[in-house]
C-alpha cells in the first residue's frame, strides 16, 4: 500500500492485511523455483486499488465478511497476472520500482508466471462456492483479453477514433474495477439496484484511471510512476491525447505527429511529448477523465454517508490526480 492511499483505507486495514496473507499463502508452492518467481512479483507491492475497491464497496453497502477478503485476493491475482503478461507485450523493464519478471528471467518464465497467477485466481475463487462470483470473474477476464486483443488489432492505427479507444480501455481495465465494486456490494448483501450503481462507479473510475495512466505514460516522471514509460508510443498504442491532437492540431503539427509515430527515431517519445505538451490535448484527456470521476461519484451519491463511502469518493478523485 502506498502512502497516497494509506489514509483512505484505515477502515479496512485488518482486511487488507488478511488479503496480503492470503495472497502469499495461496501462491506458495512446494517447488523452490516457483517460489523464487512468485517472490519477485510479491516483493514489490502496488497500490492495491482493486482489493481496496472490493473492501470499500462492501463496507459502504453493509458488513465485510471473509468472502470479501477472498474476492479481494482473487482480483489482485487477476490484476497481477495481467501486469506480468502486459510487461512481456510491452517489453517493459520496470514495474513497481523494480525489475520486471521478463527483464529478470525472460519472457518464457513471465508468460508462465502470469498463467500461474490467473490459474490461482480461479482456483481461489472457486473456494467461495459462489457460481455468481466465478462466472463474473471469468466473464471479466474474457473481456480483459478482448480489450488487449482489440488493442493489438489497432496497433499503429493512426486513425483510431475516440469510441474505439474507450472500448479498449473499458475492456482492458475498467471491467475489472467494475467487477471489484459489484462483488464487494453483492457479498455485503446489497440489492440488484445498488450492485448496479457500484458497478457503474467502478466502471467509470476504471476508465478515468486508464486515461490518467495513458497521460502518465506520455508525460509522467519515471522515478515517481515507477514503471517503464513511453511504451504506448513505442508499441503503437494510440491514446487519448494523441487521438485529440490528430483531430484538432494545426495541419502541419498533425503531419509531424503522424510522421514521428511511424518513424523509427530513437528519440520519438521525447519529440512527441514536446509536440503535444504545449497543445490542449493533455488538458482535453484530463477533462474527459474528470467527467468520468464525476459520473463515478454521482453513482454512489445515494449511499449512506460513512467512512467507506467517503473513501470511495476520494479514491475516484485520486484516479485522476495521482502522479503514479
Ligand atoms: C496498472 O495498474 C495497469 C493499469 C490498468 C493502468 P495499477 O497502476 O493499479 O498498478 P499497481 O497495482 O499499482 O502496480
Ligand atoms: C494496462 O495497460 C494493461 C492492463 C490492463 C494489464 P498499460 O500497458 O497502459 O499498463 P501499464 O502502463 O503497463 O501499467
Ligand atoms: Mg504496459
Ligand atoms: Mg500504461
Amino acid at each position: 500500500m502506498t502512502t497516497a492511499l494509506a489514509s483512505l483505507t484505515d477502515c479496512i486495514r485488518p482486511n487488507l492485511e488478511a488479503v496480503e496473507r492470503l495472497f502469499h499463502s495461496e501462491l506458495q508452492s512446494d517447488l523452490a523455483c516457483v517460489n523464487t518467481l512468485v517472490k519477485h512479483v510479491s516483493r514489490f507491492r502496488g497500490k492495491m486499488l482493486r482489493p481496496c475497491l472490493v473492501l470499500l464497496a462492501g463496507k459502504a453497502c453493509g458488513e465485510l465478511t471473509d468472502a470479501h477478503n477472498v474476492v479481494a485476493t482473487v482480483v489482485e491475482m487477476v490484476h497481477m497476472a495481467t501486469l506480468v503478461h502486459d510487461d512481456v507485450l510491452d517489453e517493459a523493464e520496470l514495474r513497481r520500482k523494480g525489475a520486471t519478471i521478463n527483464h529478470l528471467r525472460g519472457n518464457e518464465a513471465a508468460v508462465l508466471l502470469g498463467d500461474y497467477l490467473i490459474s490461482h485466481s480461479y482456483h481461489l475463487c472457486s473456494s467461495l462456492d459462489s457460481q455468481y462470483a466465478s462466472r463474473l470473474i471469468g466473464k471479466t477476464t474474457n473481456e480483459v483479453c478482448e480489450g488487449e486483443l482489440l488493442q493489438i488489432d489497432n496497433r499503429n492505427n493512426l486513425d483510431l477514433g475516440e469510441e474505439t479507444y474507450v472500448q479498449i480501455i473499458t475492456r482492458k481495465t475498467a471491467v475489472l474495477t467494475a467487477t471489484c465494486c459489484a462483488l464487494g456490494a453483492r457479498f455485503a448483501g446489497a440489492d440488484e439496484a445498488r450492485v448496479s450503481r457500484l458497478e457503474l462507479f467502478g466502471l467509470s473510475l476504471g476508465q478515468a484511471f486508464q486515461i490518467q495512466d495513458d497521460i502518465l505514460d506520455l508525460i509522467g516522471d519515471v522515478s515517481t510512476v515507477g514503471k517503464t514509460l513511453g511504451s504506448d508510443i513505442e508499441k503503437g498504442k494510440m491514446t487519448l491525447p494523441m487521438i485529440h491532437f490528430l483531430r484538432t492540431a494545426p495541419p502541419e503539427h498533425r503531419t509531424l505527429l503522424r510522421s514521428l509515430l511511424s518513424s523509427a527515431d530513437s528519440d520519438k517519445v521525447e519529440k512527441i511529448r514536446n509536440l503535444i505538451l504545449p497543445s490542449k490535448s493533455i488538458a482535453y484527456a484530463s477533462q474527459k477523465a474528470r467527467q468520468l470521476v464525476d459520473r463515478a461519484q454521482n453513482a454512489i451519491a445515494d449511499l449512506p454517508d460513512g467512512e467507506a463511502r467517503r473513501a470511495l469518493d476520494t479514491m475516484a478523485e485520486f484516479c485522476v490526480t495521482r502522479p503514479m
